[in-house]
C-alpha cells in the first residue's frame, strides 16, 4: 500500500483488504484487541521460517528488539535510547515505582479513577512499602478537569499517573495539563497511552511526560505480550530500577553476576529475554500505522466518529465518552440498560464490540469504513430498548 492508494481510495477501503475478519464480520472492538492483519500473519510465519532454518538467532531477535524500540520511538517522537521494550504496560509501570525512593516527604502516587487496574494495582501495591495512593474522580458529567488533579498533587507527591484515553468512557485527558502540574509540584508524570497510540497523534515532547507507556495488543494492531515505555533521557541516570533483569544490563552478553550496572539508555527499564514472536508481530503492526500516518488514522476515525454520532443522537442513545473538543479519540461509549444483551445482539450480527460497566464500547480504526458505522447503527436500531435514553 502506497500513500497514494490511502488518499485515492480513503485509509479504510485501501488498507482493509489486509484484514481478513471484515470479509464476514464487521469489527468495532479496537479497544480490546487490533483486528488481525495478512502482515502480522506473516510476520510470525516469518519468525518460526527462521527459528525453523537456522535454530538459534539471538544476534538477529535482538536486532528486532531493537528495530521495535526505534519504530516506537518514532512513533511517539521520542530518541530510541528513550524507549524501554518491555512485555507489558505491568511491568513498565513495575519498574517506574520501583525506581521511586518513596521516603517520607515524597511518599504519594496520584493516579486518576479512569487507569487500567495493573496502574491502580501497582499503586496500591506500594502502599507495602509506605507510599499513600491518591485517587482523582471524575465530574458527575464524566470529565477530570485539572482542577482535580490540582486539589490532589502535592508536595508530597512523588508519582502521578494518568491514562490519554479512558478505556471505559473514551473520555481523553488533558495529558499535558496534568504533566505541567506534576512538574510544578516536583512530581513525575506517567501517561498510560495504550489506549491512544497508534489511534491518535502522541508526541511525548509536546506532552511533557515523563513516561508514556503503550502496548500493541490495540491500535498499534498487533498481539499480546509486548509493550513500551517511554523514559525522558535525563531521568535514565536517575532512577534505578529494582525490577530488572540481565536484558536491562549495561552489557547483555557479559553474563556478569557479580553486580548491577544497569544500561545507561531506557533500556535498563527492559528485563529479561525479549518477547521475540511478539516484536515480530508488534514490528509488522506498527509498520501498517506507519505506513498511513497516525494523522491521517486521527482524521479517517474522526469522520466515521462523527458519522456514528450523528446516528446515536437520531435514536436518543444516550453517550457516556464527553464529546467537547479534543475530548475524546477512537473509542464511543453508549449507556445501555443491558450491555452484555447488547454486545450479543451486535454478535448475533456479526458486529464485535465490547461492554464495561454500563457501557457499550465502539471504537473504530484506520480500517472501518462507513458502511460499518451504518449496520452498527441499524442494529442498534433494532434494539433500541437496550439503549439507555
Ligand atoms: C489503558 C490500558 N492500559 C493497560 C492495558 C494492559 O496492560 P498490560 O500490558 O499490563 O496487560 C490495557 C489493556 O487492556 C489498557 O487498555
Amino acid at each position: 500500500m502506497t500513500p497514494r492508494d490511502t488518499v485515492s481510495l480513503g485509509v479504510g477501503a485501501a488498507v482493509r483488504s489486509r484484514f481478513p475478519i471484515f470479509e464476514h464480520t464487521t469489527y468495532a472492538n479496537s479497544c480490546s484487541q487490533g483486528a488481525l492483519s495478512l502482515d502480522v500473519r506473516q510476520a510470525y510465519e516469518e519468525y518460526l521460517a527462521g527459528w525453523d532454518e537456522h535454530g538459534a538467532e539471538w544476534e538477529h531477535w535482538v536486532e528486532r528488539a531493537e528495530s521495535a524500540r526505534a519504530t516506537f520511538a518514532r512513533l511517539v517522537g521520542a530518541e530510541t535510547e528513550e524507549v524501554a521494550v518491555t512485555t507489558s504496560v505491568s511491568q513498565a509501570v513495575s519498574g517506574v515505582v520501583s525506581a521511586l525512593p518513596l521516603e517520607q516527604g515524597r511518599d504519594r502516587i496520584v493516579i486518576s479513577e479512569f487507569e487500567f487496574p495493573t496502574v491502580g494495582q501497582i499503586a496500591h501495591a506500594q502502599e507495602l512499602r509506605g507510599a499513600e495512593i491518591v485517587h482523582v474522580r471524575p465530574d458527575p458529567d464524566g470529565r477530570i478537569p485539572l482542577e482535580r488533579f490540582a486539589e490532589a498533587i502535592d508536595e508530597r507527591t512523588a508519582l502521578v499517573c494518568c491514562t490519554a484515553i479512558s478505556y471505559r468512557t473514551g473520555y481523553r485527558l488533558d495529558v499535558a495539563g496534568v504533566a505541567e502540574l506534576a512538574h510544578e509540584r516536583g512530581a513525575l508524570c506517567l501517561a498510560d497511552s495504550y489506549q491512544a497510540a497508534g489511534a491518535v497523534p502522541l508526541d511525548v515532547r509536546a506532552l511533557g511526560v515523563d513516561f508514556l507507556t503503550a502496548g500493541t495488543v490495540k491500535y498499534l494492531l498487533a498481539s499480546a505480550g509486548l509493550a513500551f515505555m517511554f523514559v525522558r533521557r535525563d531521568l535514565h541516570a536517575r532512577l534505578l530500577p529494582t525490577q530488572t533483569g540481565w536484558f536491562a544490563d549495561e552489557d547483555i552478553f557479559q553474563m556478569d553476576i557479580s553486580d548491577y550496572s544497569p544500561s545507561a539508555s531506557a533500556r535498563r527499564f527492559d528485563a529479561g529475554t525479549p518477547p521475540v514472536p511478539n516484536i515480530y508481530a508488534g514490528i509488522a503492526g506498527m509498520g501498517l500505522i506507519e505506513s498511513v500516518g497516525v494523522a491521517a488514522v486521527e482524521m479517517h476515525v474522526r469522520t466515521l466518529v462523527a458519522r456514528l454520532l450523528t446516528g446515536l443522537v437520531a435514536l436518543g442513545a444516550r453517550i457516556a465518552t464527553p464529546l467537547g473538543d479534543g475530548e475524546y479519540g477512537p473509542l464511543v461509549c453508549v449507556v445501555s440498560t443491558d450491555p452484555a444483551a447488547l454486545v450479543e445482539e451486535l454478535a448475533a450480527e456479526r458486529i464485535v464490540t465490547s461492554s464495561r460497566d454500563a457501557n457499550l464500547r465502539i471504537s473504530l480504526h484506520l480500517y472501518n469504513v462507513e458502511e460499518d458505522v451504518d449496520a452498527i447503527v441499524r442494529v442498534l436500531e433494532k434494539h433500541r430498548h437496550l439503549l439507555a435514553s
